[in-house]
């Protein structure tokens, strides 16, 4: 995730700025930059680590008590010199760095472009420089405030002005910006981590809000230039409770995450009045895209199990056949695609080896290949030709639960994107879209339930033996949950289609071998229910998770976890919550190492 460091003040800037750098660096990124304002203005970017930053400015006289830094975490254009922070406006002026999305970048930036603007990067970012260079009057601020105006999105802003000395601005609309008060200066940042080395005593900026600073004195205005009092706040975390944000783990904050995720995934990727998907990474390629009559998923681990669940949706809302495999197992046997075949690839990382391979060999064969990506600029984002971004940030534990959330989100919007190409009519367009917009709330509601879960956790934490049952899109949650409790706790566990358990499974139960159940009340509740009962026939437990409302499953079953109505093939997205949580919380009560699981990578690059 993009990181900001800015400072303005007595020192001198530059190592306030690196180190500030520096303890970004655990939000991931893939390169750097740094604007120092001496006069002058020096300017330094490198893709990679900051180390290649530091070298890169090594033994160069870089000085000067005003500047701004940035890592970037890729969304629009590759990692690279032209793409990285800071951006400046067509004379090198007006200086900015950026986090969140310009949503409205592409409209501005032809605007701009016919007025005469010249564009260095791919980014959206680099709009706000020139914006702010149309509307500068001579008044820095003022120019900021007009140009807040024009873009839609979520950003925090750092800005300052050749001409203007001694002068920097910052604003925030849905990307957090905090502002670190030292007796020296003023440190300005998106996250705590980056300020706490320098001062305890921050302010939050709130959405909404522009900090204007001239030298070391500030103030904070609302976008209509009405001043306002602030209160100021003193950090009492350590800086590895600041990177984990309080949580204990990466694996929980990553689980909290999702709400949020589920928001950036689908942030101006929807057009409700048409019931469509608009997938910018897809635009080029309509015409491949309608002529496609069957699509090969490639995948691992937990981005499988989400490829499972795309093939239930494609089939079902787009009429595609679709057939999710492994992909260290699709490239040894024989793949009988045909030009009207696409191979689409689903990675967190963009660099699982046996993925990447898969889409070589179909590139290869010439088949159209598409990414479902989080990690822009990777070799799988590369390889393919097509693909979108799932914009969730980096995620760190190697036990992956917001990727597969934002995974299912992804494929329902290729779903609604192919869909609505095909026999998808606009009433089941649209109601897919409200039913996609109540998942970050419905998500918070689970979340909020995080105290049941923990007490189930505690009944069940030393049982040796689990297993997970589901249906249809419940059955991939059902492998989903079996993996996430294998991963992290080292407890045994397998998923099963419910529907197979009288075909073997069943020998297992007794009151030793407890089951999960995803039972939610959709097409297939009434035969989910018979193989509930067949398992506590056997006097086995069942924890089961339901609908909201469901009154008669409580009556049946152990332990009941509830999840609100969701459409029948979102509800994955919704399921897979309680089933991390517990894994989670199993994981903790057996004191595993829960971020990083004995024997287990998060990025596997060898085949
Ligand atoms: C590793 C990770 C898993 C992940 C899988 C696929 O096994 O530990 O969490 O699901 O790789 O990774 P990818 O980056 O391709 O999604």
């Amino acid at each position: 995730m993009c990181g900001i460091v800015g400072y303005i003040g007595k020192k001198e800037s530059l190592p306030i700025l690196i180190d500030g750098l520096k303890r970004l660096e655990y939000r991931g990124y893939d390169s750097a930059g740094i604007a120092i304002q001496n006069g002058a203005i020096q300017n330094y970017k490198s893709v990679g680590k900051i180390d290649q930053l530091e070298k890169k400015i090594k033994g160069i006289d870089l000085f000067g008590n005003l500047g701004i830094a940035h890592t970037r975490w890729a969304t629009h254009g590759a990692p690279s010199e032209e793409n990285a922070h800071p951006h400046c406006d067509c004379e090198g002026k007006i200086w900015i760095v950026h986090n969140g999305i310009i949503e409205n970048y592409q409209k501005i930036k032809e605007e701009l472009q016919i007025e005469g603007h010249v564009f260095a990067s791919e980014t959206d970012s680099e709009v706000v420089a020139h914006l702010i260079e149309k509307f500068y009057k001579g008044n820095l601020l003022e120019a900021v405030r007009l140009t807040l105006g024009e873009i839609i999105g979520a950003y925090s802003l750092v800005v300052f002005h050749k001409d203007e000395p001694g002068k920097m601005v910052a604003a925030k609309k849905g990307s957090p910006l905090v502002l670190g008060l030292a007796d020296d200066g003023i440190i300005v940042a998106s996250d705590v981590t980056a300020i706490i080395r320098q001062t305890r005593n921050v302010i939050y900026l709130e959405d909404g809000e522009i900090a204007f600073f001239e030298n070391e004195n500030f103030k904070i205005l609302n976008f209509n230039n009405e001043e306002k009092e602030k209160e100021t706040q003193k950090i009492e975390w350590s800086l590895e409770e600041l990177e984990k944000k309080g949580y204990s783990h990466f694996m929980l904050k990553e689980i909290f995450e999702q709400p949020n995720c589920i928001i950036d995934s689908l942030r101006g990727r929807l057009i409700p009045s048409e019931g469509k998907a608009k997938l910018g990474g897809l635009d080029d390629d309509v015409k491949n895209l309608s002529e496609i009559d069957n699509l090969a998923m490639v995948s691992c681990g937990t981005a499988h199990y989400a490829s499972l669940i795309g093939e239930y949706m494609l089939e079902e809302y787009a009429d595609i056949p679709s057939k999710a495999s492994v992909a260290s197992e699709f490239r040894y046997r024989k793949q009988l695609l045909n030009k009207n075949t696409a191979v689409l690839a689903l990675s967190q990382s963009g660099e699982t080896a046996d993925t990447l391979a898969a889409i070589v060999e179909a590139n290869d064969k010439n088949i159209f290949t598409l990414g479902i990506v989080n990690t822009v600029g990777s070799s799988i984002a590369r390889a393919t030709k097509a693909g979108v971004y799932n914009h969730i940030g980096p995620e760190i534990a190697v036990a992956s639960t917001k990727a597969f959330t934002s995974q299912v989100t992804i494929l329902t919007l290729l779903t609604l994107f192919l869909g609505r190409m095909k026999n998808m009519s606009l009433a089941t367009g649209e109601r897919i879209i409200k039913e996609l917009n109540k998942l970050p709330s419905q998500i918070e509601k689970i979340l909020k339930n995080e105290d049941e879960i923990k007490r189930i956790a505690q009944k069940y934490y030393k049982v040796s033996n689990f297993a997970f049952l589901g249906r249809k899109y419940n059955y991939p949650v059902a492998l989903e949950g079996a993996l996430k409790l294998k991963e992290v706790s080292y407890i045994h566990a397998e998923g099963f289609e419910s529907g197979e358990i009288k075909h073997g499974p069943l020998a297992l139960i007794d009151e030793n071998f407890p089951s999960f159940f995803i039972i939610p009340q959709d097409s297939v509740y009434e035969k989910n229910l018979s193989n509930v009962q067949e398992i506590k026939a056997r006097g086995g437990k069942v924890i089961a998770i339901a609908t909201e409302g469901d009154e008669e499953i409580e009556k049946i079953v152990d332990d009941v976890i509830y999840i609100p109505k969701t459409l029948e093939m979102l509800t994955p997205i919704l399921s897979v919550i309680p089933l991390q949580l517990f894994a989670y919380y199993v994981a903790c009560l057996n004191g595993r190492d829960v971020d990083k699981p004995r024997n287990l990578a998060k990025s596997v690059t060898v085949e």
